[in-house]
């Protein structure tokens, strides 16, 4: 039988190369999105996989989301904590709800996602948890406190959750992509962009599909004995 994927941020960037390989890998996929229905509905027309609307901040909204998923998929092997957003300014021009924003999505998804699962997956004694951080919670990137905390916060949140749980069938990695062609990318300011360029050895960005793949590497039933680490993803632009 196959096993399910939830891919969090999955309809948009990152997240929809990620669904897609797993779907072609012959996971069953749900991706989930927060607000952009429009996007969603193109996505799952288009690939087939199922979405779920929600926000994944919220710990009672995740029970409920995930409940659904179970119910239409099966009981759930595989999370992708890709959900991501920025909110880029100097920090001393830094308000407090471009902290909070970007620190609740993109670390405390990790916590509510993964704390509706891990007693599941403890349970079943099977489990693949692979988070998605970035070069810039390795590096700190200008611009970017924000992001750059919430980034690196997830590097020790997978290290310490693959740690609780080795003995029980479930690893927990992380992936840090450098920088990819994606909106998010796309957003930042031309000339800023090229210098950024400038310092990425393979002197281009990625795709996110190279990121894809690396996913479907740690969701292997095989990948067993790879736990707690950092996968880096980013042209040689940030070595570790
Ligand atoms: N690298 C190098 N220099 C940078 C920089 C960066 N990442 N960000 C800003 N600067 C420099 C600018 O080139 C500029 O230099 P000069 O004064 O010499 O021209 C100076 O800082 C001021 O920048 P701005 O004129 O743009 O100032 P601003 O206040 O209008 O905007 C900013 C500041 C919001 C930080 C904007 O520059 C910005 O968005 N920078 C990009 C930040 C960034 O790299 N974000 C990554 C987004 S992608 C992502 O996050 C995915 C991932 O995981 C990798």
């Amino acid at each position: 039988m196959s096993r399910v994927a939830v891919v969090t941020g999955g309809t948009r960037g990152i997240g929809k190369a990620i669904s897609i390989a797993l779907k072609d890998a012959g996971y069953k996929v749900a991706a989930t999105y927060r607000q952009n229905d429009k996007e969603a509905t193109a996505f799952s027309e288009q690939t087939g996989i199922h979405t779920y609307k929600w926000n994944v901040v919220n710990s009672e909204s995740c029970r409920e989301g995930i409940e659904q998923i179970e119910k239409d998929l099966g009981p759930i092997d595989i999370l992708v904590n890709n959900a991501g957003i920025t909110r880029d300014r100097f920090f001393h021009k830094m308000t407090d709800d471009d902290w909070h924003d970007v620190t609740q999505t993109n670390l405390n998804s990790c916590f509510t996602m993964c704390r509706s699962l891990i007693n599941p997956m403890r349970e079943r004694g099977f489990g693949r948890i692979i988070n998605i951080s970035s070069i810039n919670g390795q590096s700190g990137q200008m611009g970017q406190v924000n992001y750059s905390a919430a980034k690196a916060g997830i590097i020790g949140f997978t290290k310490a959750l693959a740690l609780e749980n080795a003995t029980k069938g479930i690893t927990v990695n992380a992936i840090a992509p450098g920088y990819i062609s994606t909106e998010m990318t796309d957003a930042i300011p031309e000339k800023v962009r090229d210098n950024i360029i400038a310092k990425i050895p393979v002197g281009r960005m990625g795709k996110p599909e190279e990121i894809a793949r690396a996913v479907l590497f740690l969701a292997d039933d095989q990948g067993s004995f790879i736990t707690g680490s950092t996968l880096s993803l980013n042209g040689g632009q940030h070595l570790v």
